[in-house]
């Protein structure tokens, strides 16, 4: 198995990782029934979101935190549903990469949910 080294490779594990997460039974709502997203609009974002962790290029612009927040008014993200997202995130990788990015790939993630699930929670305890 190769590491995550082209743009390709990160299309291809976010796109894949994407066709898990909005079909799961406790995560996919999210997606689906309260963000509503549009694929073909969040899908670019998430490559660039990646490719800058990854491949170190400057590519994401925006604020990988804010837009939870909204989500997190409506259903409140808890420690379950990152450990979930990060179960599959962790599997998609490891199916299909094995390297220095693939494990990056994983740990930046962990640590990622760790401050996003602290921060949604404070804003269910004091927002
Ligand atoms: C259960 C956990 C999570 C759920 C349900 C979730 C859900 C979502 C949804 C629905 C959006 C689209 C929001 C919109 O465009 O209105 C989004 C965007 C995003 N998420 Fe998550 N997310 C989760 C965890 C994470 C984690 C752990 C990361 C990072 C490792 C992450 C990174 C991002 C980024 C970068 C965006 C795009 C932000 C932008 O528009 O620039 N998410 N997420």
């Amino acid at each position: 198995m190769q590491d995550i080294e082209t743009r390709k490779d990160v299309e291809f594990l976010v796109g894949t990782f994407y066709q898990a997460v909005i079909r799961d039974d406790m995560i996919g709502f999210f997606f689906t029934d309260i963000a509503r997203i549009d694929l073909s609009q969040h899908l670019p974002k998430m490559y660039n979101f990646w490719e800058s962790i990854l491949l170190g290029n400057p590519v994401y612009e925006g604020n990988p935190m804010r837009v939870h927040f909204p989500i997190n008014d409506v259903v409140a993200l808890e420690d379950k549903h990152f450990n979930r997202w990060l179960q599959i995130w962790e599997k998609t990788v490891h199916d299909h990469f094995e390297g220095h990015n693939a494990e990056t790939a994983i740990t930046r993630a962990l640590n990622i949910a760790r401050i996003m699930s602290y921060k949604m929670q404070n804003a269910r305890n004091h927002g």
